[in-house]
């Protein structure tokens, strides 16, 4: 098991390059199996969980080449609907296999990918979406998904929750069904608006993604209405806000490449509110921190555009050292706050209450051997690092790296003492 070691107390200075989006390249490379051809994806981040999902196509027939930057697919020769317990399980993510492989092969066995480390990882508003789309869908035992459906037909959905993996998995099952589908309450993620992006690019017909209401004009299985498709994959807002986050806390100054502002508004907004200063240019941002962060009042984590959950935890430790006290609200995840344990071992004053975090501001983190829980946790924790006094050690950080690609050395390059070892 590898970790971080990092010796705090470093202002960043430099410039990074963002990668491509793993939250826009995952639901994308499970929609490449519906068009029976190849698709040729750039600017594809070499993750962990982008990893995962090319061994899940290739279990299910498919021919993937890829060279740590663009993936290629050929779907066409994919012969089997079954995805086994064991990748299913080693990743959340597995469910949006559910749409495009019903959709393709008229079939699917998957397993419940079950919860994480963010809690109850329910897929009802999955499964009753399908359903609705016409899926025969079966819990069989400990687990097991079964779910068959020889054709599928456009309707009307209204989500409960404008949950982001379900609104893909309608959007993707919609595609080849017969008549229009509408998702009403839909998830507004910029990744939703690269999805449907990515689908018109192979010749589906679907308007409205990020709006909330998205409409998808079925091929009614006509297979040959897809064709070969060529696509580049947009920047991850998340990975961008985290250096974002480190810029800010270490009163760094930082250049990040290749962003889009506007998909990480609300935690520009934020990190104004500490002092921190942002200059943007074409797809470039200059992050300048403080001196001394000051606090910023509350946060509340919610669905696009609002604050984005998966920023919360690395707001947290900023605000583990700002002037004052701040509050973070996490309205998401059920639970979401595995990373606040570990930094009150630096020396953090942070009281949880269910989705509740009061964060009083403390002069000095101190380093010390923590542990990461979850993806955005962990970055969380290499964040604290970066500012605490002495040497932090980040442990497990194959949370890390299902989100991040060398995170270490890009920080490194602009000036952190931090490295990766066994
Ligand atoms: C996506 O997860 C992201 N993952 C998450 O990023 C992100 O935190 C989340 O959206 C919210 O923005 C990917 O895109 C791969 P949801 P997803 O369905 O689709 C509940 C990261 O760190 N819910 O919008 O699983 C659910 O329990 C990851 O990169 C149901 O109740 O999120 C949660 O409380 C973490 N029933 C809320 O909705 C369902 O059927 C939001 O979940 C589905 C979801």
């Amino acid at each position: 098991m590898c970790k971080y070691i990092i010796d705090g107390g470093k202002r960043l200075n430099g410039e990074i390059e963002i990668e491509g989006s793993k939250n826009a390249i995952l639901p994308i490379l499970a929609a490449a199996i519906i068009n029976r051809d190849v698709s040729v994806i750039h600017n594809c981040p070499a993750l962990r969980d982008v990893l995962l999902m090319i061994e899940i196509m290739r279990e299910l027939g498919c021919k993937v080449d890829f060279d740590g930057e663009t993936a290629v697919i050929d779907s066409s020769c994919m012969n089997s609907y079954e995805i086994s317990r064991k990748n299913a399980l080693e990743m959340r993510s597995s469910i949006i296999f559910l749409g495009p492989v019903l959709s393709r092969m008229g079939k699917i066995t998957i397993s419940h990918p079950g919860g994480c480390e963010l809690g109850p990882r329910p897929v009802d508003l999955h499964l009753k979406a399908l359903r609705m789309l016409g899926a025969e869908i079966y819990d069989i035992c400990n687990g097991l998904i079964y779910a068959k459906a020889d054709n599928l037909k456009g309707c009307e959905i209204q989500l409960d929750y404008p949950s982001v993996g379900a609104t893909e998995n309608i959007m993707i099952a919609a595609v080849l069904s017969e008549g229009e589908t509408v998702i009403r309450n839909a998830a507004k993620e910029p990744e939703i608006v690269d999805l449907q992006n990515f689908l018109n690019a192979m010749g589906a017909e679907i308007k409205g993604a990020g709006s909330g209401i998205i409409y998808i004009n079925g091929n009614g299985r006509d297979k040959n209405s897809l064709h070969d498709v060529e696509y580049t994959v947009i920047p991850d807002r998340i990975v961008a806000g985290t250096y974002m986050a480190a810029a800010a806390i270490t009163g760094g100054d930082v250049v990040l490449k290749n962003v889009i502002t506007d998909h990480i508004a609300p935690v520009i907004s934020a990190l104004k509110e500490s002092g921190t200063q942002f200059f943007t240019y074409d797809d470039s941002i200059r992050v300048k921190g403080p001196e001394k962060l000051a606090a910023i009042e509350i946060i509340r984590t919610l669905p696009y555009p609002g604050f984005p959950t998966d920023m919360q935890a690395q707001l947290v430790s900023v605000m583990s050292v700002a002037d004052g006290t701040g509050i973070m609200i996490e309205t998401v995840f059920e639970s979401r706050y595995k990373h606040v344990d570990e930094l009150v071992k630096m020396g953090a004053n942070i009281k949880v209450d269910g989705r509740i975090a009061v964060i009083r501001g403390v002069k000095a983190l101190k380093g010390a051997d923590v542990t990461a829980r979850d993806l955005r946790g962990g970055a969380a924790l290499i964040v604290a690092g970066l500012k605490a006094e002495g040497c932090t050690i980040v442990n497990d950080s194959k949370h890390i790296e299902r989100g991040y690609v060398n995170i270490e050395k890009k920080l490194a390059s602009v000036g952190a003492n931090i490295v990766k070892m066994q």
